[in-house]
């Protein structure tokens, strides 16, 4: 079996921020989301992956490699546009061939891993698998209905008024008959080829659709909220421990991870959080739930629930709640969490700015 990741897309919804860096490439607890997704790849015993990317081709080349890593082959594949899902399926073609693959979307963090679907594909082998997990609000999402025997009946896009609160995982398994569906189909009326039409055409055409419904935490990471809420998340699950040097005048409260090099001078840090490689935090206060990344400094700030990518500078920032720095760019969460361990969410509406907290 092969795998094919879409990294492309345009990532409208995390502008500013995805204006200077693919958003598969923004940090979930210190980690691109691309790499949970390479390491869900990796369990599943996969060694040939085509990579989908699109205009940060370079940028997501030069941070993800050959593949290596993560004990696997990288192919990478050019989308000119971001057409849709199905268009990279349709680009995919020579690197697919007729082998059965596993695709993912380069910027739904699936943390627990998909070992249970990959079975439950193999077990039948139909030509399509599809995953889907309950939400309360579908209308983002791709929607599943199910028949009465638990059979997939249809899929919608984005539905206006869903008729189930199944939301598709961006993680499907298909068999090479997914090819003639993808060339089959028309763009639909955003102008994208659609895979959930494209899975639509495998059900009218009489083929087996199988679904799985998801039983560990699946995050689609395209606004700030999300990444934000999968930072909390996989912050939750970390140890501790301290690597880099930490000042008498300083105080770590619960689980808080320093990073070699790291270095934490008259400051208090309340986990669970992690300081990266090399960051310097001074005169600051760092709450729940924040993931500084390696080589920030930051001095006299006061964040919890925060997400600060590698290399940003950041000083005499008051209280801020909820919200992603990079050295461009900062994003604010749009909604309070709902259980954020403590800290305050911003509330009020989705604001952005670019090089607002520069030091
Ligand atoms: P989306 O989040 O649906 O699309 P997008 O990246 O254009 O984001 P936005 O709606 O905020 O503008 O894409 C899901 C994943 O698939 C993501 O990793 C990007 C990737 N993708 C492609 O590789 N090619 C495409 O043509 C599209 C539409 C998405």
């Amino acid at each position: 079996m092969k795998a094919l990741v879409l990294a492309g897309g345009s990532g409208s919804r995390l502008r500013p921020l995805s204006n200077f860096m693919p958003k598969q490439l923004i940090p979930v607890a210190n980690k691109p989301v691309l790499e949970y997704v390479l390491e869900n790849i990796r369990e599943l015993g996969i060694t040939r992956i085509g990579l989908v990317v699109g205009g940060w081709a370079d940028t997501i080349r030069g941070a993800v490699g050959d593949g290596s890593r993560f004990g696997a082959e990288i192919t990478y594949l050019r989308q000119e546009r971001p057409a849709g899902l199905a268009h990279a399926v349709r680009l995919a073609r020579p690197f697919l061939g007729d082998d059965d693959f596993a695709m993912f979307l380069g910027d739904n963090l699936l943390p627990d891993g998909v070992a249970p679907v990959a079975a439950d594909f193999l077990r039948g082998r139909p030509a399509a698998q599809v995953v889907v997990h309950k939400v309360d609000d579908p209308r983002d999402f791709g929607v599943v209905e199910l028949d009465a025997a638990g059979g997939v009946r249809r899929l919608v896009e984005k539905p206006s008024r869903p008729r189930s609160d199944l939301a598709l995982v961006g993680t499907y398994f298909f068999t090479s008959a997914v090819h003639r569906a993808v060339d089959a189909i028309r763009p639909s009326p955003r102008g994208e080829l659609e895979i959930t039409d494209a899975i639509q055409w495998l059900l009218e055409d009489g083929a087996s659709v199988g679904c799985s419904e998801y039983g560990g935490y699946w995050k689609d990471t395209g606004r700030a909220d999300d990444l934000l809420e999968a930072n909390r998340r996989v912050l939750e699950g970390e140890s501790g421990g301290v690597a880099g040097s930490v000042d008498a005048a300083s105080a770590l409260l619960g689980r808080v991870r320093i990073a070699p090099g790291a270095r934490v001078v008259r400051s208090r840090i309340t986990g669970p959080a992690i300081i990266g490689p090399g960051a310097l935090v001074e005169d600051s206060l760092i709450g729940p739930h924040t993931a500084v990344g390696a080589g920030c400094r930051l001095r006299a700030v006061d964040l919890a629930d925060a997400i600060v990518l590698e290399g940003t500078a950041l000083a005499e920032l008051p209280r801020t709640r909820g919200a992603l720095y990079s050295p461009e760019a900062v994003l604010t969460a749009s909604r309070a969490p709902a259980a954020a361990g403590g800290t305050a969410g911003t509330g009020g509406s989705a604001t952005a700015a670019t090089k607002a907290a520069r030091a």
